[in-house]
């Protein structure tokens, strides 16, 4: 028994790892292990000499197990020291907080417009921003001598002497989206296209590229009620409130026919817009029923279709909800504007998820 004892004590005191020390204990104090079969010797002992060997054994068997214990423990604390010793942390560094990426207003916005459309049925189309003259004015009942054209100051695209293909304009409005629908999938059809346009324009409340949304839904008997009842529906969604008054204003585009601009009620009492109540009225966008001529260049026969159409500045509705005094800082990328007005990059506008939340 003093035999085991040094022997075991002796490799726990040497062991260099918590491996090597397991491996000792499986030998020594183990279910098999040497100190176990010398307790099995014990029924072949006489009752006087069992008296002595069996309370020796279960005294060996203890020592053993503290030696472990204690060489356990050695070991953690000296795998402590030896982290502490190669791990280093300057505690007295000032923190870095943490800085995110935001999703930019305009981004929010478009995507507010798209899932509220999206639950009445209106996908989304899109069209280029470098377009033909044909597209951005022929086609929407714009010919070449009309004034509409002088007044949207176009950029034009450069063309080299000898080229003969079809003049090209940055787009001026999103209006160009809907004739490229129409020929893609014909009638009925349902669709809004937001994006960037171009117009050489630049002060508080515009700048040479700017967003729009345009809507447009076809089909058998469309009526300016349908319009009416979409653009509340949006108004309501948009800003978050219960009731709107709408405001039709007679007007004119050459792509609609009749045409009417759309104003909201409003306050700016205190000197924060408040929509659906007050004295104020606020036009948001224009809109009417597409004219006879513009289905036809879209290739869908008039006495057959009819629709509605709308368009609306982004910009200007993502100011006047989120309180951006200046158009022009949209576009600044200043970082320090972008993280006061920039969304959280997870949260994606829904209609039961919340909007703006
Ligand atoms: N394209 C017009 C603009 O840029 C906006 C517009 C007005 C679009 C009436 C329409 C509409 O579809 O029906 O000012």
């Amino acid at each position: 028994m003093d035999d085991l004892k040094a022997k075991y004590l002796t490799q726990i005191a040497d062991a260099a790892d918590e491996t090597s020390l397991e491996d000792i204990r499986i030998a020594a104090v183990g279910k098999k292990g040497e100190v176990a079969l010398k307790m099995r010797e014990l029924g072949k002992m006489t009752p006087e000499e069992r008296q002595v060997a069996g309370p020796a054994l279960n005294a060996l068997k203890d020592e053993i197990n503290s030696a472990l214990a204690a060489k356990k423990a050695a070991l953690a604390d000296a795998a402590l020291d030896e982290r502490l010793r190669s791990e280093w942390l300057d505690v007295t560094l000032p923190t870095r907080t943490q800085r995110r990426g935001t999703i930019h207003p305009i981004s929010q916005v478009t995507e507010e417009v798209t899932a509220i459309f999206a639950e009445m049925g209106f996908s989304v189309a899109e069209g280029p921003r470098i377009d033909t003259d044909w597209y951005n004015f022929d086609a929407l009942n714009i010919p070449g001598h009309h004034p509409a054209r002088a007044e949207m100051d176009t950029f034009y695209m450069h063309r080299a002497e000898g080229d003969n293909r079809p003049p090209h304009v940055l787009r001026t409005h999103t209006s160009p989206v809907q004739i490229r629908s129409m020929e893609a999938t014909g009638a009925p059809t349902r669709i809004i296209c937001p994006g960037g346009v171009y117009r050489a324009d630049y002060d508080q409340t515009h700048t040479p590229m700017f967003h729009q949304v345009e809507g447009l839904a076809i089909d058998k008997d469309i009526s300016m009620a349908n319009l009416k009842w979409v653009l509340e529906e949006f108004v309501k969604s948009y800003f978050e409130v219960d009731g709107v008054d709408l405001r039709f204003r007679a007007s004119h585009f050459p792509f609609t026919e009749p045409s009417a601009e759309v104003d909201i009620r409003c306050s700016w009492e205190g000197g924060t817009l408040k929509v659906g109540e007050g004295d104020d009225w606020l036009e948001i966008l224009g809109s009417g029923m597409v004219h006879p001529k513009v289905l036809e260049a879209g290739g869908i026969d008039p006495n057959e279709w009819q629709g509605f159409a709308f368009g609306m500045g982004i910009d200007r509705i993502a100011m006047l909800k989120y309180g951006v005094p200046d158009l022009r800082a949209f576009f600044d990328s200043d970082l320090r504007w972008l993280r006061h007005y920039g969304f959280a990059a997870l949260d994606v506008p829904t209609l039961h998820g919340g909007l703006s939340r």
